[in-house]
């Protein structure tokens, strides 16, 4: 198949922050008593490249997440399970499924909407996981992240669209019905985004003028998603890495967060250092 083209020079700082990761946490807990998963629920294809890679050679392309996943070879992830929508990509991570044939590499093809949940549900008191969310633009619902936070066995990496966010929510005026539901459902309920509008009010001759308005700038957005996910995990990274498209405006926020008691103060120093590092 052809590698998917997105993306652009965050996708690289998004995906090296991953590896660091990785590679940290599976030396971290090498000589614990665990079964250790990765779950890259918005897998694609494997490999990719950016709309300024067109000519590249094919076997030029970028390594995306679950390849650098499975070269994590201190101690590798006991199991890596691929989930994917796209028929086509599914095929992808299949073949690369069978040139590692002893990796423990499963392959959904589904919705990660339910299949996190799923795997959430399956999990016995020994397995650990890091979950990678990342997803084009709005497709991860709360009650997903809410999901994994409830295991306590999983550290998470949540690709936020603070762009597509920012966007359904305009400065001058509510979002229309159907921005509000999915604002909803990315945030878990109204009740946890819409308090960055306030009312405004026109004094006119006749009437005044009742209007919502929020202010320019996604810091309070961002701050909207980082206190959701405070409130649901142990512990979250202090600083997400802002990932800017080539004019230098924010598209995504990479937020780490850790659910498990005892593991997350060390697993949020080891993300806090990483996405603190400039790349
Ligand atoms: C940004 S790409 C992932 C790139 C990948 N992490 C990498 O590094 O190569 C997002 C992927 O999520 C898939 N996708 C979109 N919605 C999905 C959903 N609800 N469930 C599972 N996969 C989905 C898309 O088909 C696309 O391949």
């Amino acid at each position: 198949m052809t590698a998917p083209r997105f993306g652009g020079p965050w996708t690289q700082q998004k995906l090296e922050i991953l590896r660091r990761y990785l590679d940290a946490y599976t030396t971290a807990l090498k000589n614990q008593p665990f079964s250790l998963t990765y779950m890259d629920a918005f897998a694609g294809a494997g490999a990719y490249s950016t709309p300024d890679d067109e000519y590249r050679e094919f076997n030029e392309l970028r390594r995306g997440s679950t390849q650098l996943a499975i070269e994590v070879d201190d101690k590798p992830f006991d199991r890596l399970i691929f989930v994917e929508l796209v028929a086509e990509r599914v095929e992808s991570l299949r073949a690369m499924r069978d040139r590692n044939a002893d990796r423990g590499i499963v392959v959904v093809q589904g919705d990660a909407n339910e299949e996190i949940p799923a795997f959430c549900n399956s999990m016995n008191w020994d397995d650990r996981a890091v979950v990678f969310l990342d997803p084009f633009k709005t497709e991860v619902s709360w009650s997903t992240v809410a999901a994994i936070a409830e295991t306590q066995k999983i550290d998470c990496w949540i690709l936020f669209p603070i762009m597509a966010a920012a966007r359904m929510m305009p400065t001058d005026r509510e979002p229309t019905e159907a921005e509000k539901m999915i604002l909803d459902r990315m945030f878990g309920g109204r009740e946890h985004w819409f308090h960055v509008y306030q009312e405004q009010i026109q004094l006119g001759f006749f009437d005044d003028e009742h209007r919502m308005e929020r202010h320019r700038g996604i810091e309070q957005i961002a701050a909207c998603y980082k206190s959701r996910l405070e409130g649901a995990f142990e512990r979250v990274a202090r600083t997400p890495r802002t990932l800017n498209n080539s004019r230098n405006t924010p598209l995504f926020q990479l937020f780490f967060a850790a659910g498990n008691k005892r593991g997350a103060p060390i697993a949020v120093d080891i993300a806090d250092h990483i996405l603190l590092k400039d790349w």
